[in-house]
């Protein structure tokens, strides 16, 4: 959803109205110079500025000069970076270009003593070495579709802005250069500070600066295509070195007053990322002595103090993970039981425990439930993890979900889980279910099976029906003379979703469920009913109407 469109049409929301005033505040700041080292960026217009947000739900707020197009210069880095871990992998990238902050200007030849290999990949130096690593037979086709599925449309070069610094990047050619001599760079050096020079010649706005920085914020996929850039293990190694060497020499002092991963460029943009919440992207071209846009530091500052968008939020708490908890038996499945089965449930329902848990599913949600089942003495031997609000399962989540599975598994317990459709694969040694229903439905016949040694749904003498009793042995014969017997093998349909209602079914063995049908999703269960229920008495009572689908869950006589 997008929650405003370009600021001529924007939807007023006080987001706008902020970002307005914000833009009002920074435009008289006038400090800095519009790059010129490139000459063809000497003729941007110093007084465009603009400011956008990507929320990773995909909202764009935006004020100013958002659609006026710019290249992307430096900000191409994280990119190009991103493109070759994904097709070379950690060690290789690891084995040419460092990760350490150089502490230096974006342009100063930082190479590690003897190896010759770029500090860091958001230098020129470590960029360009990663330029000479993409492969591929057309690599700047691969370079900008890559760029496009960041921001979400197809980008394009500008060819002016290239041949311009092709033709005076002579310092990039130098570095180049030292790269081949140390081996960083292999095959023709020309061919690595070209595709170097194409990738900070493509031509981006405002909005694609928030886009790009909204995926990064989205672990690599677009917010508003849907579309994967990157896969998620690529995007923590780019984020790490965008939040210690994408500010270049101003790295620290950027940590600590803004406190994102951040890149800027010298065309006058900056991207920066609220990691799984949003991406900002801000342009005004006149830069500081380090190559940074004036207004787009103090645009990120305020932005990152009015928002609350440090990283680093000491003090700051989530929503608990456990939402609520409950024992099996005080509150059931939508299978009916008898008298005796709940109260044998409810006398058994220590041996039990339900958490209903909400956001993440991660080492800090499972350390809360491991802590509340083992306070318990003795620990409860059946544990259902409602996941209904469980958004994500994180690596730690699904390795301790399996440790408490193994805890009490050794212990003659079970872990159970509904809304299993997040746990991919299977946590072993756990037991999964697609909804709460037939999760607590499991965890009651497994609780009842340990309190009395059986699972089956009991078989009756007609006689014990509920239904009959208080009949004399002669009426009772005289009824069961009109009564037909039914024998449904499980999942065969009893009675079909608006059969007119002319009889009644008594339960006499096996189970049999109420069900609603939609086409295209999955049976919603009303009711279970086992031996000695009824089914279809509600039209004597209400007169004939039209029934649910019914099917027995397990062979059922009736
Ligand atoms: O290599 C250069 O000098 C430019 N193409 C990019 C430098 C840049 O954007 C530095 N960032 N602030």
């Amino acid at each position: 959803m997008v929650a405003s469109s370009t600021s001529n049409e924007t939807a007023r929301s006080p987001i706008t109205t902020y970002l307005d005033a914000l833009l009002d505040h920074h435009a008289g700041l006038e400090g800095g110079e519009v790059a010129s080292y490139i000459p063809e960026l000497a003729s941007a217009d110093p007084s465009l500025f603009g400011i956008c947000l990507t929320t990773v739900d995909g909202s764009i707020y935006e004020a100013g000069d958002t659609r006026t197009p710019f290249t992307i210069q430096s900000m191409s880095k994280p990119l190009t970076y991103g493109l070759a871990l994904e097709q070379l992998g950690e060690q290789v990238v690891r084995s040419r270009v460092g990760v350490e902050p150089s502490g230096d200007a974006f342009n100063e030849i930082s190479l590690t003593p003897m190896t010759g290999a770029p500090l860091n990949p958001m230098i020129n130096a470590g960029a360009i070495a990663c330029a000479g690593l993409v492969d591929g037979d057309d690599p700047f086709a691969t370079i900008i579709e890559t760029y496009s599925r960041y921001a979400g449309r197809s980008l394009e070069l500008d060819e002016a802005v290239y041949r311009s610094e092709s033709e005076t990047g002579h310092r990039n050619r130098a570095i180049v250069h030292l790269l081949r001599n140390f081996g960083v760079v292999s095959g023709d050096p020309e061919h690595a500070v070209d595709l170097y020079f194409r990738q900070c010649a493509i031509s981006v706005d405002c909005s694609d600066l928030a886009a790009i920085a909204a995926t990064l914020a989205n672990g690599g996929i677009n917010p508003l295509t849907g579309e994967r850039a990157v896969s998620e293990k690529v995007v923590r190694g780019v984020l790490s070195v965008m939040t210690t060497c994408g500010m270049y020499d101003s790295a620290g002092e950027w940590l600590l007053s803004v406190g994102l991963p951040a890149k800027s460029g010298v065309s006058g943009g900056v991207i920066a990322v609220l990691p799984g919440k949003l991406g900002i992207g801000v342009f005004s071209p006149k830069l500081d002595e380090r190559g940074n846009s004036v207004r787009g530091i103090a645009v990120c500052r305020d932005l990152s103090r009015d928002l609350s968008l440090h990283l680093i939020a000491p003090g700051s708490r989530l929503a608990p993970p456990i939402r609520s908890s409950y024992r099996v038996g005080e509150i059931g499945s939508k299978r009916v039981r008898h008298g005796d089965e709940r109260a044998k449930l409810l006398e058994g329902s220590d041996r039990t425990a339900v958490f209903e848990l909400q956001g993440e599913l991660n080492f800090m949600s499972l350390e809360a439930v491991s802590r509340a089942v083992t306070k318990r003495d003795p620990c409860p031997e059946l544990v259902l993890l409602d996941l209904r609000r469980v958004n994500r399962i994180d690596r730690s989540g699904a390795e301790f979900s399996s440790a408490l599975g193994s805890f009490l598994d050794q212990r003659g317990g079970k872990l159970v889980f509904s809304c299993a459709d997040l746990l991919e694969p299977i946590i072993p040694p756990a037991m999964a279910f697609p909804d709460l229903d037939a999760a607590l439905e499991w965890c009651e016949e497994e609780l009842l099976f340990r309190i009395r040694g059986d699972s089956e749904p009991r078989a009756i003498p007609l006689e014990l029906h509920e239904l009959l009793q208080g009949l004399s042995p002669r009426e009772l014969g005289r009824l069961s003379s009109h009564l037909e017997a039914v024998n449904a093998k499980a999942g065969a349909l009893i009675v079909r979703a608006g059969e007119p209602a002319a009889q009644i079914f008594l339960v006499i063995s096996g189970s049999l469920s109420v069900l609603l049908r939609a086409e295209n999703q999955p049976d919603l269960r009303l009711s279970t009913l086992t031996a000695g229920m009824t089914f279809g008495e509600i039209a004597y009572i209400d007169g004939p109407c039209a029934r649910p689908t019914c099917v027995p869950t397990r062979t059922s006589s009736a």
